[in-house]
């Protein structure tokens, strides 16, 4: 499998992230190995020993990431688990605190671009959208089980979606005809839902919010983040440093708001680097169109 992926705001997370030598570090968020290849290549230059321990809950990610980085796999520890589980992960490895730790949220292009995964409305497939293939509950579930109200909730909650009732609806009414298997019948569905002039009207597809609303569910990806970020902060070491990038509304308040509570909780121990979040240059967005809704931030333990 191919992940053509060059990593978001690369150069931004070349430069907070404080590699030293004999430095520990975690990309919890692996895919391709992208990040990871650029910081264990920076280390290399600096003459810096570093290690980087890369987590990934999609088991098809660890496996490319393997192939991607075999040159320099001595450096890396793969792990096939989800980064909420980072306090096990290291206490699994013997190791106490580490000095820097990346999050690059959401689906890599990978997962995107592979009809199988269900994660596109762009192709037709069963509506999985399971970043962790062992994780008992898929789109297709949701979308034939959860009640009207619960859908709806969803969608404006975790979509910010202005017809959220409506395709909820609609979604119930279709399914009591028949179950609703695949991406394009959900389409379908929310297509025959909203008026004209939304699904034409707008610069985003009109599918993009529900997807997005339902992947969201499937993968718990704002609890996560939330129960993660005060967590990750007690591993890191002093002047380590948590990089967070984000690609929507929802996360970006999610770390902006714990980074901030956590800096006014504890002034003597944490300090956010960027007070405004760190976007995309004309140039990044070239190279990755995917940076163009990138949002980094960074805390460190002081
Ligand atoms: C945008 S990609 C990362 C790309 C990577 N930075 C690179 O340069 O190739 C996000 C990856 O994070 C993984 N992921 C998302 N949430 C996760 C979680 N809670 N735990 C572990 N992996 C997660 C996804 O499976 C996906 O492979």
């Amino acid at each position: 499998m191919e992940f053509n992926h060059q990593p978001v705001l690369l150069n931004k997370v070349l430069e907070y992230m404080p590699l030293k030598n004999n430095g520990i570090f975690v990309d919890g968020t692996l895919g391709g190995g992208g990040h990871s290849e650029a910081l264990l290549r920076k280390c290399q230059i600096s003459n810096f020993k570093c290690q980087i321990i890369g987590i990934d809950q999609d088991l098809e990610a660890i496996i490319a990431a393997k192939k991607n980085l075999k040159k320099i796999a001595d450096k890396i520890i793969f792990v096939h688990d989800n980064y909420s589980n980072l306090a096990e992960i290291l206490a699994s490895k013997k190791i106490d605190k580490i000095d820097g730790i990346l999050l690059d949220l959401g689906v890599s292009s990978y997962q995107l671009d592979n009809p199988e995964r269900g994660f596109s409305f762009q192709s037709d497939a069963s509506l999985d959208m399971r970043m962790n293939q062992n994780a008992e509950e898929t789109a297709g579930e949701i979308v034939n089980y959860y009640d009207e109200k619960k859908l709806a909730d969803i969608f404006y909650k975790f979509g910010e979606e202005k017809y959220s009732r409506q395709i909820a609806k609609k979604i119930i009414e279709e399914r009591k005809k028949t179950a609703i298997k695949t991406t394009a019948k959900l389409v379908e569905i929310i297509k025959a839902a909203t008026p004209p002039k939304y699904r034409f009207g707008s610069r985003i597809h009109f599918a993009t919010r529900v997807f997005q609303a339902l992947r969201i569910e499937v993968n718990n990806e704002l609890q996560v983040l939330e129960q993660f970020i005060p967590a990750a902060v007690e591993s890191l070491n002093k002047n380590g440093r948590l990089i967070i990038i984000s690609f929507h509304s929802l996360e970006d308040r999610i770390v902006k708001h714990t980074f901030r509570n956590l800096e006014n909780a504890h002034p003597e121990e944490f300090k956010v680097l960027t007070k405004k979040p760190l976007i995309a240059t004309d140039d990044d967005v070239r190279e990755n169109p995917r940076s163009r809704s990138a949002k980094m931030r960074v805390i460190e333990k002081i």
